[in-house]
This record gives structure tokens, C-alpha cells and sequence, in this order.
């Protein structure tokens, strides 16, 4: 099958979270089953060149592509995704993305992604390779379906060619004013109120795809479950349960090359489940850098995480005194909301000896961090996957989370009373989204880490379940075929 994936991040290229992980990973498995695949990728000036060497597709030629009615100059490099043969075209329009930041709040972030989606068409013209599925991603490439259908409508290259759109985190919808959707050049009556682009006035890239995908994924069972309720569909839950037969939730994978302990190009020690010596030793090494002392029985707590109010670190704010009453340390890394940066620098300023916090976006930490961690906190209000509790589970890094969305779906609650009957869990989780409930799975595994052969137990539980690509790829390699079969 041939798959063409369209998407606003992809790692190790350009990354702000785990999308960029997904779409780094996903495609070198389905290449493994046998897929063709092909990922689009806006052209960032955040992109290092001289680390991804690219070059310029000469068979698609110089495109002149139509935003607002004019014409903006776009070029597609090429490069491959690292130790694959997956092929990564590149969109570029410096106009558009030559920009300190890859997501930004500039007048025009919706022309900067409807110019990235309506290239990705006409550079798949050009190609004159015919996708069986276009794969979108997330509103920033929500309109792509349509676009598909209405504006190049004209060119029956695409008529087999069927569209599923995956929901990563439906908060982010891309909600512009009517003029993003004129800009767009869609037609007026998908603009006007109950069109298939209109949301409260304005145009919705993230609803439009919603609509007219022929199937949607999204990145966990449970999180399929629950954005078909007001609590967690900000708004698009009536139209998910109109489309509740297309909708079904894939678990992501990881990338077990990048995310491997006995490989790790990012940490000193390598260890695996059978000998975790190396672990204690990362440990050490990461609070050597640190103004935290090593102490071998005091756990060390890891969060690596953007800063934004989705991941539930008002919890710990809630309950911060009690928190740095425990004998516990903390290594932190993460931006974003000042809030939450401040809760955390003050954090590490009041309790130097216990906190130690990193403002920052920084990968190589963040692996550290994973290797030398006992533990690690994702408290999320809501979590549609997550991809560092898997990361954890891998590294003996055992999670204490809210049990929501993927996290509910890879981390099993350790149960102490049935210790000793047959050993369940992998981790620690908290139903109530309270502070109360997040410092009591905190204290429980606190308990836990202190009796060895119980943790070791955990920590194994967690490093022995596979979370590799495979199972889920072919989940995705079937919901493609289903959209093929419904095109045609
Ligand atoms: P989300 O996509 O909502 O941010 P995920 O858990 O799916 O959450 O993925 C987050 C990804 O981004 C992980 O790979 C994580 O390690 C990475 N990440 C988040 N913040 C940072 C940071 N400050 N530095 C390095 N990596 C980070
Ligand atoms: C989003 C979600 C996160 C998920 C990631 C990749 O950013 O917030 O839970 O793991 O996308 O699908």
C-alpha cells in the first residue's frame, strides 16, 4: 500500500512533543509490513540542515502555490527518515516557515498551514504517486480532506485515494476567524453556519477533518472512549458520536531503537531488565550535574513534560509542602506556561537539595532523566496517549499517573494486597484528579521503592511489556484498508 503522511512535526526533525514521536517512528514500521510510505513535513528554519543533509526534489520542480489568492514560491527538499528508507519531503516556503518557532500565534498560523496542506497535494500531483491513504495528523492538517475533495476535486488522480485523519490531542483545533477559511479559498457554503468548515462563526481546520475524513483515529482505546463525552471533547463530541462507527483508537508505539536502554546513545550506562546495575550508575551521573546529592535509598522522582495545564501540575501545586515533606528527590525538565515553569524554578530554589529544575527543551536530559529516574510523575488532567510513561515502563523508570486516556491504558495500578498472590502492575495510578489522590499513589510508591524485591518486581513488570510499533501498525495497516474499501 502506498501511504502518504501528512504532519506538523516529525522527529528528530522537528519536534514539541510526542506527535513529532509518532510520525518518526510509525512510518518505519509500516515500511516494515511492506507499506510504501512517504511524510510530508513543513520545512522549518528550526530544522538543522547541516545535521539532516536534504536536497531538492527536481522531478516536483518549483510549485506556485495559492494562499488568499496569491501565489507563494514553494520548493520540496527530500531527505529520509534516520536508518530507514522512508522518504521525507520537505515543504519549503520561507515566508511561512522561517520562524523562531515551529506553532505560533502570528496572524496568519492558519495560511501557514493551509499552504502546507494544499502543497502536500500538489506536490503528490507532481510526484504523480498516487497514495492509497493520505494520513493526516491534528488540525494542522484538518482541512486536507476537503481540500482533497472540493478544491482539487477536479483531478480525478485522487478519486481512490481515501483520507483518515488522527486525533492526537482534540484540544487543539485550530480555530480561526471566517476570513482563515476564505483564505483558504473554500467554498462559501462550507463557511456559512452549519457548513462543514464552521465552527461558532469562525472556521475549524480540526472540525472541517472531523467531517470529512473517511475514517479518524485517534491515540489510545480509552482516549476513543472518552472524547465522546463533554467532559474531554471540547465541543466536537457530538459530531464523534455522529461518526462514532469511523472512529477507533489506536495505542502508539515507541520507537524501540531511540527509546532502548541497552542502546541508548544518549546515556553513559546501558542496563536491561535482567541487570539493572547500569541504572543506579546513570542515576548517579545525573545528579552528579545536578545540586542534588546522590543518596542510594532516597528515590529520585523524573517529569520531562511541556509545561501547559493538560499535565495536571496544578496537583502538585495543590499539594507542594506535603510533597517536600518526603523523603524524595525530584529532577525536572520542561517549558511552557509561566505558571508552572515558576511553581517548578521555585521549587528548585526553595528545596535545592531536593529539586533540581531545567527550564528548557533538551532531548538529551530528557533520556537521561528516563535512564536515572526511579520514578516518574504524569499527573495529566487528560492524556490522549502519552509516550513517556511508555519511555519509563521501558527504562525500570516505574510511572505514578492519573489513570486517564493512554495512561490508563499502559500503566496497571501495582496492587499491593495482591502481592502476594500473583504479582500484577507496572506502576502507580490515581483516579480522582485531586492533589490529595496524586500525594497518596506519590506515598504508596515511596512504600513500595523501599522494599527491593517488591520494586525490582515493578520495575520488571514494566521493562518486560513490548511497546514497539508492531502490533499497532498493523491496527493501522486495517483501518487503511477499511478507508480504501469505503473510497471505492
Ligand atoms: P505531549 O505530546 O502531549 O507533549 P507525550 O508524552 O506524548 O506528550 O510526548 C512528549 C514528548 O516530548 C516525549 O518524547 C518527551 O520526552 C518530549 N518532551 C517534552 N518536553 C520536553 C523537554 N522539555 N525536553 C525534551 N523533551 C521533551
Ligand atoms: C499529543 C498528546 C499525547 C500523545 C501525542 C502523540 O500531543 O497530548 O498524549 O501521546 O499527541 O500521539
Amino acid at each position: 500500500m502506498n501511504i502518504a503522511i501528512a504532519a506538523s512535526e516529525c522527529a528528530p526533525f522537528a519536534k514539541t512533543g510526542g506527535l513529532s514521536d509518532v510520525i518518526g517512528s510509525l512510518p518505519k514500521a509500516l515500511a516494515k509490513l511492506g507499506c510504501t510510505v512517504k511524510v510530508f513535513l513543513p520545512k522549518y528554519s528550526v530544522i538543522n540542515e547541516s545535521e539532516y543533509p536534504m536536497r531538492l526534489d527536481l522531478s516536483i520542480g518549483e510549485m506556485q502555490v495559492r494562499v488568499g489568492g496569491f501565489p507563494r514560491t514553494v520548493h520540496v527538499l527530500k531527505s529520509k527518515l534516520p536508518d530507514s528508507d522512508v522518504q521525507v519531503y520537505f515543504i519549503d516556503c520561507p515566508h511561512y516557515f522561517h520562524r523562531a518557532r515551529i506553532y505560533t500565534s502570528d496572524w496568519d498560523e492558519d495560511e501557514r498551514f493551509t499552504l502546507f496542506q494544499k502543497s502536500v497535494i500538489e506536490a503528490l500531483q507532481r510526484l504523480q504517486w498516487r497514495p492509497d491513504v493520505i494520513h493526516c495528523n491534528d488540525w494542522q492538517t484538518g482541512l486536507l480532506p476537503l481540500l482533497l475533495r472540493d478544491n482539487y476535486g477536479w483531478d480525478r488522480f485522487f478519486d481512490k485515494t481515501a483520507t483518515v485523519l488522527s486525533i492526537h490531542n482534540i484540544a487543539y483545533q485550530g480555530w480561526f476567524s471566517r476570513d482563515a477559511g476564505i483564505r483558504a479559498e473554500l467554498r462559501k457554503e462550507h463557511l456559512d453556519k452549519g457548513g462543514l468548515a464552521e465552527w461558532g462563526g469562525g472556521v475549524n481546520f480540526l472540525k472541517t477533518g472531523l467531517l470529512t475524513a473517511d475514517l479518524l483515529t485517534t491515540v489510545s482505546e480509552t482516549y476513543a472512549r472518552e472524547i465522546l463525552t463533554p467532559q474531554y471533547g471540547y465541543g466536537m463530541e457530538i459530531i464523534l458520536n455522529w461518526r462514532k462507527q469511523d472512529l477507533f483508537g489506536i495505542l502508539n508505539g515507541i520507537d524501540d531503537e531511540v527509546w532502548n536502554p541497552q542502546t541508548d546513545k544518549f546515556i553513559p550506562f546501558h542496563f536491561s531488565a535482567e541487570n539493572l546495575e547500569g541504572k543506579e550508575k546513570n542515576k548517579q551521573f545525573l545528579l552528579d550535574q545536578t545540586t542534588i546529592n546522590y543518596h542510594p535509598n532516597v528515590p529520585l522522582i523524573g517529569i520531562i513534560s511541556r509545561l501547559v495545564s493538560q499535565k495536571g501540575f496544578d496537583l502538585i501545586e495543590q499539594e507542594v509542602h506535603w510533597l517536600m515533606q518526603k523523603n524524595a528527590q525530584w529532577v525536572i525538565l520542561g517549558s511552557g506556561e509561566d505558571r508552572f515553569e515558576n511553581l517548578f524554578t521555585w521549587m528548585a530554589h526553595e528545596f535545592p537539595h531536593k529539586v533540581w529544575t531545567y527550564i528548557g527543551f533538551n532531548t538529551e536530559l530528557s533520556h537521561l532523566i528516563e535512564a536515572g529516574a526511579d520514578m516518574f510523575l504524569m499527573p495529566s488532567h487528560y492524556e490522549p496517549c502519552g509516550l513517556n510513561q511508555m519511555y519509563s515502563l521501558r527504562y525500570g523508570t516505574v510511572p505514578i499517573v492519573h489513570k486517564t486516556g493512554g495512561l490508563a491504558d499502559t500503566v496497571q495500578d501495582w496492587d499491593e494486597y495482591a502481592y502476594k498472590g500473583e504479582p500484577i502492575g507496572n506502576g502507580f495510578s490515581f483516579e480522582e484528579p485531586s492533589g490529595f489522590a496524586l500525594s497518596h499513589a506519590v506515598h504508596r510508591a515511596i512504600e513500595a521503592y523501599h522494599n527491593k524485591p517488591l520494586w525490582r518486581r515493578i520495575q520488571q513488570n514494566g521493562m518486560m511489556k513490548d511497546f514497539s510499533w508492531t502490533n499497532s501498525a498493523r491496527k493501522y495497516i486495517h483501518i487503511y484498508k477499511r478507508a480504501k474499501a469505503k473510497r471505492s
